[in-house]
């Protein structure tokens, strides 16, 4: 029976990386996200390249009932490797967001994220020696002003991957972490954020090195890609986490009243 690697949010970005990079590997694939023009045009790049099989799947991960729907289709599937990738972030002050917008990142960054775990890991078994691979941030290491609810997405990510890793690996499930700092992505467009502040820009990344790190280093627990990211973790641990937000404030160029 073929096996796939599934990837949420390969419609662009890093899950897009994931897909062209787990493809020159020559993995089966499925790939899922919103925008189905973009899966497919993906879709046909990759076949018309490598001898694999794609499948693309329209999923709106923040609606509860399409998320079931979605995991029911998969079922037939024999996965033996999932990245959980598919998430989003909203700057500005809390008080401010949308409720609406609030819960829908609740939903895709944390609950569809952690009920495909649940839902795949008897696949996942099955398919052993599989891999799980979440996508959190170095935002998960920080408190973040003006993006405050984005990082706590991000900080039980981290948590919960790293949990689950010590809980699966007597199961032949390898689970990893991957933390990026900010990368050029359509993340800040989405975000709102049109200009990243200009410390921002200076340690920007590329997508394809931040995603080479992860599938190259995804036997490892927590993969922080690139040097300057590495030293930004280090530093964090060196000051207290209501001072390191106070910095995050800052840097994140908005008003603290
Ligand atoms: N770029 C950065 O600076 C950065 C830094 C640290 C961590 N990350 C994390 O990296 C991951 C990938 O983001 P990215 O940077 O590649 O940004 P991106 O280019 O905006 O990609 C986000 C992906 O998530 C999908 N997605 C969003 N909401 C969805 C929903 N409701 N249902 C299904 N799919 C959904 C999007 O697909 P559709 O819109 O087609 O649904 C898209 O494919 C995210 O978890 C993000 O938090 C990014």
């Amino acid at each position: 029976m073929k096996k796939y690697t599934l990837i949420t949010g390969a419609s662009s970005g890093l899950g897009e990386v994931y897909a062209e990079q787990y493809a020159q590997k020559h993995q089966n694939l499925i790939l899922v996200a919103r925008r189905l023009d973009r899966l497919e045009l993906l879709k046909a790049r990759l076949i018309a390249q490598y001898p694999i099989d794609v499948k693309v799947i329209r999923a709106d991960l923040g609606s509860e009932n399409t998320l079931n729907k979605f995991i029911e289709e998969i079922s037939g599937y024999a996965i033996d490797r999932l990245v959980n990738n598919a998430g989003f972030g909203h700057s500005g002050a809390f008080a401010e967001q949308e409720m609406t917008n609030i819960l829908q990142m609740n939903h895709v960054n944390i609950d569809a994220l952690t009920l495909l775990c649940h839902a795949l890991i008897p696949n996942l078994k099955r398919n052993k020696p599989s891999e799980i691979i979440n996508v959190a941030s170095v935002a998960a290491f920080v408190s973040g002003p003006y993006m405050a609810q984005y990082y706590a997405t991000k900080a039980y990510v981290l948590s919960f991957s790293v949990a689950l890793r010590e809980e699966l690996k007597k199961d032949g499930i390898s689970v990893s972490v991957l933390c990026p700092g900010p990368t050029k992505t359509e993340f800040f467009d989405v975000a709102n954020r049109k200009e990243p502040n200009p410390s921002v820009n200076l340690v920007m990344m590329d997508s394809k090195p931040v995603v080479q790190a992860s599938v190259e280093g995804a036997q490892e627990a927590i993969i922080v890609p690139g040097l300057s990211n590495k030293i930004m973790v280090l530093l964090l641990k060196l000051v207290s986490r209501v001072h390191a937000a106070k910095i995050v404030a800052r840097i994140q160029k908005v008003k603290t009243n």
